[in-house]
């Protein structure tokens, strides 16, 4: 899960509200096209659901999807508000395909009746977890283009280890295929961000997968 330190987030109360402002003022933005570069293919968007059973769900499944429809929202909050600032092609690229996550996760709530945690506002979070290292990797984002792209691969990096967290403890066989695309989605934005990183002369050390998984995941960039 989430395990980033609060401590990181030192922006003080005001700076707090003067982004807050500046984000709802972004809210109106339409999130929802996609594009060619959308990465993830078949029930990447959560279409053809239906032929899978809804099983019943444990209280760690329940969490898991809670949790990765912001951590999808985060992911799309952040790339729309980098692309902003920086004007970089990956975050543009991207960006979309975060939205279609967000969706597909939404049809898992759906499903399992469960109240979405999701609020339109770019930079509101239920989670105070996923709200906190959304400040902080603003904060770093918001320093230089080689910041920008090191926080899209940390976003990616916390996505495809929470994934494999609640895969490990999932059975439902809808919850497995959303999530399986979710985390190939991650893989090839993960990998897009390395390369764009490594052309700026940048580095990227994981913080929450391993160096072995990592290593495995960026073979040949
Ligand atoms: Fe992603």
């Amino acid at each position: 899960m989430v395990t980033i330190h609060s401590s990181l987030n030192s922006l003080t109360e005001s700076s707090l509200l003067r982004r807050r402002s500046f984000l709802a003022s972004l809210a109106a933005i339409g999130l929802a096209a996609c594009t060619p570069e959308d990465t993830v293919s078949s029930h990447g968007n959560g279409e053809g659901l239906s032929q899978y059973p809804v099983e019943s769900l444990n209280e760690a499944e329940e969490a898991g999807i809670l949790q990765l429809r912001e951590e999808e929202k985060l992911a799309r909050d952040v790339y729309t508000l980098l692309e902003e600032k920086w004007g970089l092609s990956a975050f543009s690229q991207i960006k979309p395909s975060e939205q279609k996550h967000m969706d597909a996760v939404a049809k898992l709530i759906n499903r399992y009746d469960l109240l979405d945690p999701a609020q339109e506002s770019i930079g509101i979070f239920e989670n105070q977890k996923i709200s906190s290292l959304f400040e902080t990797l603003m904060t770093k984002g918001e320093q230089s283009e080689v910041d920008a792209l090191q926080v899209g691969m940390t976003v990616e990096d916390v996505d495809i280890y929470d994934i494999d967290e609640i895969l490990s403890k999932n059975d439902n066989q809808d919850i497995q295929v959303v999530f399986t695309n979710l985390r190939n989605g991650s893989i090839k934005h993960l990998q897009r961000f390395y390369t764009d990183l490594k052309t700026l002369g940048g580095t990227y050390e994981p913080q929450y997968i391993s160096q072995e998984l990592f290593d495995q995941l960026t073979i040949g960039i």
